[in-house]
């Protein structure tokens, strides 16, 4: 057979290890051939490919990023998207698509499977937040990130007695800061699916440094809202920028948290954003082993002909559902971990 792939999206450590798998067991047990789209969607849109063998392949596994390159380019919102991304796959002799992506591109995946593309989704994302799956590969790797960093920033708190903010990645979940704030031992965790009351913040650490602990580490997601500012236009973002799935820009939310507890409880106070640096560089072992499942049962699923499908981590095993299941609703943070695991260790 002859396959395509494209990984969309935001980038993500273990891209490259579902490429190498899909590629090399490809063309080792089925003598398949293979093309990589580049960008994503944009790729196909434009019939711009690049050729994928065992050998460009074989070292691949450790890097980050994608050897494909990415976009946010939606086929729904470009003039003859979905048409153009089929007459591609037509004129290239490409049997299948295996496409890599968060919600926005296995949304489009499925919309562009009811019509007509013999394709199978892969999940990624840092952020954790797809549905139908127990984890995304990336996570893992962004959460150990995370964990140093806070780890760090809890020594230069105590030496200097100050209050530090890290504003981690999670535009509508809080997986990262959940997991991380919880393994880094921070004092607050403040996450976009519980709005956090700014008054109620500085009253536990006022409790907390007042009780001997002279220094906090407060970690907060991207997407995460003030309950005072919930209703406004959004303390958390910066400019107007949206791109062509309607998402804006986040930010700030780590500055505006950081000024907030200083100006109320006198407690000095510093922000760490640390951005893109929880997405590039070298996968975990664990996002390793998960995408090169993924790609194997991807690669499985093209061969059984079993299109429209979303390969997912289901109690331990490899399973296959349809993408629908997986895309339209981001799957939140389990709240009996925020509040009552993670909770009663904060402060
Ligand atoms: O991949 C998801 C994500 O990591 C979000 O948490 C974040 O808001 C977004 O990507 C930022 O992406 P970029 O700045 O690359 O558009």
């Amino acid at each position: 057979m002859r396959i395509g792939i494209l990984t969309g999206g935001g980038d993500c450590p273990g891209l490259n290890a579902v490429i190498r798998a899909v590629v090399v067991a490809g063309a080792v047990r089925h003598g398949d051939s293979a093309v990589g789209f580049v960008d994503g969607w944009k790729g196909a849109i434009e019939g711009q490919v690049t050729d994928l063998d065992p050998e460009r392949c074989r070292d691949i596994l450790a890097h980050g990023g994608t050897i494909l390159g990415t976009s946010r380019t939606n086929p729904f919102a470009t003039e003859d998207g979905p048409d153009k991304v089929l007459a591609t796959v037509r004129s290239l002799g490409i049997d299948a698509v295996v496409a890599v992506g968060g919600d926005d591109t296995l949304g489009a995946a499925d919309k562009l499977h009811q019509r007509g593309l013999a394709v199978v989704g892969v999940p990624k994302t840092i952020d954790n937040d797809l549905a139908g799956t127990e984890v995304t590969f990336g996570f893992d790797t962004a959460v150990q990130i995370a964990t140093e960093a806070i780890d760090r920033l809890q020594t230069t708190a105590e030496s200097h007695h100050r209050v530090m903010v890290c504003e981690v990645m999670g535009r509508h979940v809080g997986h990262i800061a959940v997991h991380a704030g919880m393994a880094g031992g921070a004092a607050e965790i403040l996450i976009p699916e519980v709005p956090f009351s700014i008054d109620a913040v500085c009253d536990r650490l006022t409790r907390r440094h007042n009780g001997g602990r002279y220094f906090s580490t407060v970690v907060v997601a991207e997407g995460a809202q003030p309950l005072e500012e919930a209703e406004s236009d959004g303390v958390g973002r910066i400019g107007s920028a949206t791109d062509q799935f309607g998402h804006p820009r986040l930010g700030g939310i780590g500055a505006y948290v950081a000024a907030e507890i200083e100006q109320r409880t006198g407690y000095e106070s510093r922000v760490t954003v640390l951005g893109h640096i929880q997405r590039g560089g070298t996968p975990s072992a664990f996002d390793r082993v998960l995408a090169t499942r993924f790609g194997a049962e991807a690669l499985a699923a093209v061969h059984d002909g079993d299109f429209g499908k979303m390969v997912a981590l289901r109690s331990g095993r490899i399973e296959r559902i349809p993408i629908s299941e997986a895309t339209g609703t981001p799957r939140t943070v389990d709240l009996h971990l925020y509040r009552d695991v993670a909770g009663p260790y904060l402060g």
